[in-house]
């Protein structure tokens, strides 16, 4: 294999085993996406029928797309940019895609400065919880301390510069001494403070109204919007379409298997996902309070609940605990491909290069904290109305869009691309079916069910005429 020269001998480190790989990429995955927006989106798209939808896009796009990150990342060792661009070139495709790096790295800055300001709310609700700020307070006045909370962007900025410093410093340590010791350490406690959480929630009444609620199907809430909602909703989760899953695949030990890996991920921020649903809404029910739809379901709803349960202050406090590590063990996967990209091709040092990348993450993140006060104008998005300016559309566009366009370029290119006997070494399955039907979903289901949803976020408006 003749290797293209772009001036890179840097070579990356590698994690200590399979295992690391794994806990890593499921900590990019299980983050605000699972304990955040899940639930939320889980009560906005009529419960069940949600649920079920989510899980057909896991299965027909999420697998074989997460399968064909690592691959491509472990076949060439380097940042998404460059990963693009050796393959291309060693496959003799055009060197225009490492597009698919370079918009994967923007997607990436772009998430980051929306992730780190709610990250920042969840360190504030740390202290504010732990602080008994909201024990026996009257439902209003806990809601009226958000609204004041989120439009004053001082406090904000304090709290997303807090979160970003902490990324960075992971960053800058690099792979081992960062990325992989912070996720040795917090996601096994993430897992039991979760499991610990959902323990609670079950005695506290409302199990099985939320379990109704979860898994009840009704099929008459899903509209075009919500399944798109829902695809997206995977990209997000699952961290695909943009190159973290591809840099974290590119430090993975050559002889681990990447199908047996990427179910385990896979499962886990699934699992997850239910998890967190099966422990914030029994709270929500158990306390006679409407499922909030929106981002105040966490902030709001769940503070009023705690506020009045016994041991509300504990409990409550390990909870935003845990968005907090689960926050974080995703925010330095969204800046790690462009990390590795400086020091690969600048020869910066990671420290320089961490500092530069969530340097500029955080001042995009000043776009996001006005969202919420000075400009929040508002627009219409498919027909729904969004009011919170510019971090509405960095939501919107990165997980409705990017995201899955990232995710079919990168399908069609370890699908097409890629020749059969090199992705067939790369993924070693033992069973020569198992590559067929990966093969074959990764070259015509996930691209052709993501170009559709597309198309009819594009064109949608046209056919509802
Ligand atoms: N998967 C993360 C979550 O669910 O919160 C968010 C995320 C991390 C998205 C990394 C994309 C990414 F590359």
């Amino acid at each position: 294999m003749v290797k293209v020269d772009v001036h890179i001998n840097y070579v990356h480190a590698q994690w200590s085993s399979r295992w690391v790989f794994v806990l890593a990429a499921t900590g990019s995955a299980v983050g605000l996406g699972n304990i955040w927006k899940f639930p939320y989106m889980v009560g906005q798209g009529g419960g069940g029928a949600f649920v079920l939808v989510y899980l057909v896009c896991v299965v027909l796009i999420g697998i074989p797309i997460m399968m064909s990150e690592v691959l491509l990342g472990r076949r060439a060792r380097r940042s998404p940019v460059n990963t693009m661009r050796i393959l291309a070139h060693d496959e003799g495709a055009s060197p225009a895609w490492q597009f698919v790096g370079w918009l994967g790295m923007a997607t990436g800055f772009l998430i980051l400065s929306f992730y780190s300001v709610v990250a920042g709310w969840t360190l504030a609700y740390v202290f504010r919880t732990a602080g008994g700020v909201f024990a026996l307070q009257n439902p209003e006045r806990i809601k009226a301390l958000f609204g004041v909370f989120v439009t004053d962007p001082h406090t904000v900025l304090a709290w997303h510069t807090l979160f970003m410093v902490m990324t960075t410093i992971i960053v800058a340590r690099g792979v081992q001494a960062g990325l992989e010791k912070a996720v040795k350490f917090m996601m096994p406690v993430l897992f039991i403070l979760l499991l610990a959480l959902v323990f609670y929630s079950m005695g506290s009444g409302g199990f099985d109204a939320a379990f109704k609620f979860l898994f009840k199907t009704d099929f008459s809430k899903l509209t075009p919007v919500v399944i798109l909602g829902a695809m997206g909703q995977a990209f997000f989760s699952l961290s695909l379409g943009m190159g973290a899953i591809l840099i974290y695949g590119s430090y993975l030990p050559q002889q681990s298997s990447i199908a047996g890996s990427t179910i385990m991920i896979v499962s886990a921020d699934t699992v997850v996902a239910l998890l967190a649903g099966l422990a914030v809404f029994p709270i929500v029910f158990a306390n006679g309070l409407e499922p909030a739809s929106g981002p105040s379901l966490i902030f709001e709803t769940l503070p009023i609940a705690f506020g009045q349960m016994p041991g509300g202050v504990f409990w409550g406090t390990l909870f935003f605990v845990l968005l907090v590590f689960a926050a974080w063990t995703s925010a330095i996967s969204l800046i790690e491909p462009a990390v590795a990209w400086l020091t690969e091709t600048r020869g910066l040092g990671r420290m320089l290069s961490a500092v530069l990348t969530g340097g500029f993450a955080w001042l995009l993140g000043i776009l996001t904290i006005m969202s919420f006060s000075d400009w929040a104008f508002s627009f219409r998005f498919l027909g729904v109305a969004k009011t919170n300016g510019f971090f509405d559309i960095f939501d919107l566009v990165t997980t409705n869009i990017t995201l899955p366009l990232g995710g079919i370029l990168i399908a069609l290119f370890a699908g097409w691309k890629i020749q059969r006997e090199h992705s067939r070494e790369e993924l070693q399955l033992r069973s020569h079916a198992g590559f067929q039907i990966w093969l074959f979903v990764t070259r015509f289901v996930s691209p052709v069910l993501v170009g559709m949803l597309l198309l009819y976020l594009l064109f949608g408006q046209y056919f509802n005429a």
